[in-house]
């Protein structure tokens, strides 16, 4: 049985660890905390073991800590890192790649430059075998996990017919639980976003993608505005839907008004931690103009990389066949109640 540990139990590993907690493929060893707060004591009463870094193990004497990270990792097979980014750079260079350790890292580290993690940026539907037997691999960000569910079924049916994609990422200022993080209310721009790097790294780096981004006051969700460029007509936005009929982890919906439906949706349906863990496109917002596919989808920032972990851990560590490792990843997730419940709920009225 493989042992995994989990480095990091914020927004994105106590996620993770609430569904591979159940996978009996794999023994979970623990997870690592580096801050003595109330998480601490939630964890512990889950069952968890925590383990927490050598030189602060004093800070947490008022919790029944198990032991140190460096001891937990020295009978582990791979590390889930969901460190802060830029610590799963510094943790691969003195803690995995010292002990010789399998790892994924998160979204915030890069694939580019002196302080890359892996050359491989995962995106289960474009190259999950790709990371067949790799030791350290990054798992995409959220806005760069939900495009590869859109790019690649289109690449896939059209081809070189695509000439073009523009997209404008409007992202979410802070997630749900980070209530310590204020709101503020400004619409943000940077330059250099990391995004449309990362998702060249996968698609190819001559994709004709051109992307920008901007931040916004909510923490529901991200949207992505994308004009799709056809070197002919564009199809019809049904013909559109179909590819994406079957699609793993892409919801259609048709009546939503916005981001905050498709999350009070989640709440009323109790998905853990009101996550869809996918994306959804918004038909209602789909034309088909001259050349132009416009299209609009939002994706979930907290839960969509949470199966994707799942699905590389299947990679790395058992070289399973995608359609295995979705078969075990749906029996932890149950993406195809939630993509039907979403889509009959936001159906389109006649
Ligand atoms: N939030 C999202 O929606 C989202 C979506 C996709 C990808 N990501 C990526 O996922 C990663 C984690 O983000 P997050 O939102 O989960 O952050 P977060 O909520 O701030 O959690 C970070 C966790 O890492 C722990 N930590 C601190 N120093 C560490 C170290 N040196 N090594 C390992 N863990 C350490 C923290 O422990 P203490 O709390 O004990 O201090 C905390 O539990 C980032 O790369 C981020 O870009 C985030």
């Amino acid at each position: 049985m493989k042992k995994i540990f989990v480095n990091g139990y914020g927004t994105i590993g106590s996620r993770i660890m609430a569904f591979i907690k159940d996978d009996p493929e794999i023994t979970i060893i623990g997870i690592g905390k580096y801050s003595p707060d109330e998480k601490v004591e939630a964890a512990i009463s889950q069952g968890l073991n925590v383990y927490v870094p050598e030189k602060k193990m004093d800070s947490f004497k008022d919790f029944k800590i198990t032991g140190s990270i460096e001891s937990a990792l020295d009978d582990c097979d791979l590390v889930i890192d969901t460190a802060p980014e830029g610590h799963g750079y510094l943790n691969k260079k003195n803690l995995y790649e010292p002990k010789g350790i399998m790892a994924i890292y998160q979204g915030g580290e890069t694939v580019y430059g002196e302080k890359a993690v892996s050359d491989l940026l995962f995106n289960s539907r474009v190259n999950y075998k790709e990371a067949f037997e790799r030791k350290h691999v990054m798992q995409g960000s959220c806005n760069v996990t939900g495009m590869g569910r859109i790019l690649q079924p289109l690449r896939e049916k059209y081809g070189d017919r695509l000439v073009r994609f523009d997209v404008t990422l409007v992202r979410r200022w802070a997630d749900i639980e980070q209530t310590d993080k204020k709101v503020t209310d400004s619409i943000e721009w940077s330059e250099n976003s990391h995004h449309g790097d990362d998702i060249k790294s996968y698609m190819g780096k001559e994709t004709p993608l051109f992307l920008r981004s901007i931040k916004v006051p909510t923490r529901q969700m991200h949207l992505h505005i994308m004009d799709i460029r056809f070197k002919d007509r564009s199809p019809k936005p049904s013909e559109i839907l179909d590819i994406f009929k079957d699609e793993y982890g892409v919801a259609t919906l048709w009546t939503a008004n916005g981001t905050k439906d498709v999350r009070d949706f989640a709440i009323t349906m109790g998905f853990s931690f009101t996550d869809t863990n996918m994306i959804h496109i918004h038909a209602n917002m789909l034309e088909s103009i001259e050349d132009t596919i416009k299209m609009m989808y939002s994706d979930d920032q907290t839960g969509i990389v949470i199966p994707e972990n799942h699905m590389l851990m299947q990679a790395m560590l058992f070289q399973r066949s995608y359609e295995d490792a979705l078969n075990h990843t749906e029996e932890l997730f149950h993406m195809t109640e939630k993509k039907k419940a979403l889509e009959e709920h936001f159906a389109k009225k006649n």
